[in-house]
């Protein structure tokens, strides 16, 4: 990213506009009517061949006239005139275009919209746009939009890929009562692009949580790489999720990845907070932009209702921060605050009778106690208490711990006294919002960001006792003679990459199978080796648990029979002999080349836990060992995993491991396998270690 067009581009000391017009309605007047009535300190040059003034601003035949210098130039001219305008403007050595018109690549225009980007980096311009609405800062004064006027300011800066929705953000953004500096469309990003925008708002001064609204990201691992790098809260309103590609994938694990799965894992990976909604997005962008990341698990309620405290409880179950018991300690000084029939416990219920006199010192004691890492306070609105007092009660105890580290977050439920003291508490820097749910999903968000910060901060070391080469050398004959790949070179790949996969041998008659599975040592399984048979047990071609030479004998003929039924001109390579692996826990591995993320990885129990409940999680590869391992707790079978039922636990670290070496497989052959998996894999017990059985790999 060149930080200092960036900087010309979206923080502008003088703006050309490119199509203004004197003429009401049209959004080139528009764009100079709320320059000027945001009260841009730039210059304002509106650029016009037939009009010479417009609202009591110069005008002039073409930017290349404008006698300073231009930083930014709003095209608000019909896409025809593009290319035209972007060569003037490049001449004049203006830093970016922000590009308001329509009618590029949204409808079809492909080729228009990369030439004006082409010619612009001819002249080292950036392009924000097509097809936008323009960029908003309070800090600027700057409204060069067609949005009504600036947004309700505060911290945050939004950037939004639907610029109807920008519009409509901006507007709530004063009923929420929720703060931006920033506004930025990025419309069909020709050439600006959510990781170009993550880099520079991170860098952006005023910027303290960066939220974002995506349809699709262009080039995702910049994304990551971006969002790993920021040093400021992103919070992410992802939309469209339904299954995009997944009609065209050949696996399992490609079907899997379609729903949006794929985004969800790198926006965890990158440290991104997930908004479920757009009003989500508000509250969360609320919270994050005020308060400090929650580290660790303790969360403490106090309330003055025990309803407000049980719907808050269970919100604390469904945001990922389960209401644990209070220690003794805090217990008893809270105690102190509260009628006899009040609890401590967690929620710490004041009761109806609560005032500022017992809210005050509770939430002091609580915020500034060690165990809590993070306070929610409730509040319901009584006829003895008054709202305002409350607030101030709080942000009194608050201040008075001078902790900075540890966020609160609140919700005051009742008529317009509550919503009055909870603008104030949010003008005062603590989110408020008017539901007990919703301050903890928001501490949810807070405790989201801590957690995936620390994982998006790992480090990641690749394995150095691997054969690539030998890897490729496989895939180079497979490609040269344009064929599937076939079990026994998967496995070998597999193998390359330090995977511990089943001694799997082929034969190419009868007796040499009896002499493999003599070798190998019974029990043995027997699979049809066709690179055009990929669903080896429905074409009848695997026999399981041959004990003997005889059944050897037998099981070989039958499969070469059912293999020939099954597809009469079927390449057949011979019969796998392979060990029988002794039972043990099934689960799947499986890889997909994403379009948007590239290399990705899946981790799921086997048989009906992938099959009928899908119930299975992706990250985009590499991953570590670490990163791999937390895979394992993610899936809701994870219980079987960790030994439930009285069965002894498995051997999870091998299996982290085995996950972390085939994420980087996936990774390194990226450039020519499309799609792979490992299915079944067998974990032992602990110590026991991890089996491969059947693996496949699916070349581009
Ligand atoms: N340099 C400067 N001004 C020029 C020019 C040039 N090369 N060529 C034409 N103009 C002037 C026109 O004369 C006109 O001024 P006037 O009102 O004084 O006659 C002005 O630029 C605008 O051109 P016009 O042809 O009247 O276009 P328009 O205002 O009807 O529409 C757009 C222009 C860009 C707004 C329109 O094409 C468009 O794309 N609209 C969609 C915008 C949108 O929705 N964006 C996405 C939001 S999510």
């Amino acid at each position: 990213m060149d930080y200092e067009v960036l900087n010309g581009l979206l923080r502008p000391k003088a703006i050309a506009i490119i199509g203004a017009s004197a003429q009401e309605g049209k959004i080139g007047y528009t764009v100079v009517k709320n320059l000027i009535d945001s009260k841009y300190e730039g210059a304002i040059y509106p650029i016009n061949p037939k009009t010479p003034e417009i609202l009591g601003l110069k005008t002039y035949k073409s930017v290349l006239d404008v006698p300073g210098e231009v930083d930014a130039a709003v095209i608000v001219v019909p896409a025809r005139f593009a290319l035209r305008v972007t060569e003037e403007c490049g001449k004049k050595g203006v830093k970016g275009l922000i590009v308001i018109a329509s009618g590029f690549g949204e409808v079809g225009k492909h080729e228009l919209e990369s030439q004006m980007v082409e010619t612009a980096h001819r002249y080292g311009m950036r392009v924000l746009g097509p097809n936008i609405v323009g960029i908003l800062s309070n800090s600027d004064n700057n409204n060069a939009s067609f949005a009504p006027f600036l947004p309700f300011p505060g911290k945050a800066a939004l950037v939004s890929q639907s610029g109807a929705l920008l519009i409509a953000m901006d507007a709530s953004s004063y009923t929420r009562g929720v703060g931006f500096d920033k506004m930025i469309s990025i419309g069909n990003m020709s050439d600006v692009n959510f990781g170009d925008m993550v880099d520079w708002l991170d860098n952006d001064e005023n910027t303290f949580c960066i939220s974002l609204y995506i349809e699709g990201l262009q080039d995702g691992r910049n994304f990551i790489r971006a969002a790993k790098e920021a040093g400021k809260p992103i919070i992410a309103l992802k939309s469209g999720v339904s299954a995009h590609g997944a009609a065209a994938a050949a696996s399992h694990t490609g079907s899997l990845a379609g729903s949006g799965k794929i985004y969800e894992a790198a926006f965890e990976q990158a440290g991104v907070v997930r908004a479920a909604n757009l009003n989500n997005l508000f509250d969360r962008t609320l919270a994050l932009s005020l308060q400090p990341p929650m580290h660790g698990e303790n969360v403490m309620v106090i309330t003055n209702g025990g309803g407000v405290g049980v719907l808050a409880t269970d919100a604390a179950e469904r945001y990922g921060i389960p209401l644990r018991f209070a220690p003794d300690d805090v217990q008893t000084e809270l105690k102190k605050y509260m009628p006899e029939f009040g609890s401590a416990k967690n929620p710490a219920d004041l009761t109806g009778m609560a005032g500022r006199e017992w809210y005050e010192p509770s939430v002091k004691y609580a915020f500034a106690h060690p165990w809590v890492n993070g306070l929610v306070v409730l509040y319901c609105e009584t006829a003895m208490t008054d709202p305002m007092d409350i607030a101030q009660g709080i942000k009194a105890a608050v201040d008075s711990t001078g902790i900075k580290d540890k966020p609160i977050t609140v919700s005051f439920v009742g008529g317009e006294k509550c919503d009055a003291a909870m603008r104030w508490l949010v003008e005062n820097g603590i989110p408020a919002y008017n539901a007990p749910d919703l301050a903890v999903n928001a501490m949810g968000a807070l405790h989201e960001y801590a957690e995936s910060r620390a994982q998006a901060t790992t480090a990641y070391e690749r394995y150095t006792d691997v054969d690539e080469a030998a890897a490729r050398k496989i895939i180079e004959k497979v490609r040269a003679e344009n064929r599937n790949m076939t079990e026994v070179e998967s496995k070998d790949i597999f193998r390359a990459y330090g995977l511990p996969v089943a001694d799997t041998r082929l034969a190419t008659s009868e007796d040499e199978a009896v002499a493999l599975a003599e070798t190998i040592g019974y029990p043995v399984v027997l699979k049809i080796a066709s690179p055009d048979i990929l669903h080896k047990s429905d074409a009848g071609g695997v026999k399981v648990n041959i004990k003997t030479a005889e059944e050897v004998r037998a099981a070989y003929q039958e499969i070469l029979k059912n293999a020939k039924a099954y597809k009469a001109d079927a390449d057949i390579h011979g019969i796998v002999i392979q060990e029988m692996a002794p039972w043990g826990t099934e689960v799947i591995l499986g890889s997909v080349n994403d379009p948007t993320f590239g290399p990705s990885v899946m981790f799921g129990l086997g048989g009906i836990f992938v099959e009928i409940l899908k119930d299975v999680t992706f990250r985009v590869a590499p991953i570590s060992p670490a990163q791999a391992y937390k895979m394992l707790s993610e899936i809701k079978g994870a219980p079987i995993l960790a030994g439930a039922r009285g069965e002894a636990p498995r051997d999870r670290e091998k299996l982290a491991e085995v996950l972390s070496r085939y994420a980087q497989m996936v990774v390194d052959l990226g450039d020519v396998i499309a799609e792979s998996d490992a299915n079944p894999v067998i974990v032992y017990e602990e110590g026991a270690g991890v089996n491969i059985v059947d693996a496949r790999i699916i070349l581009k």
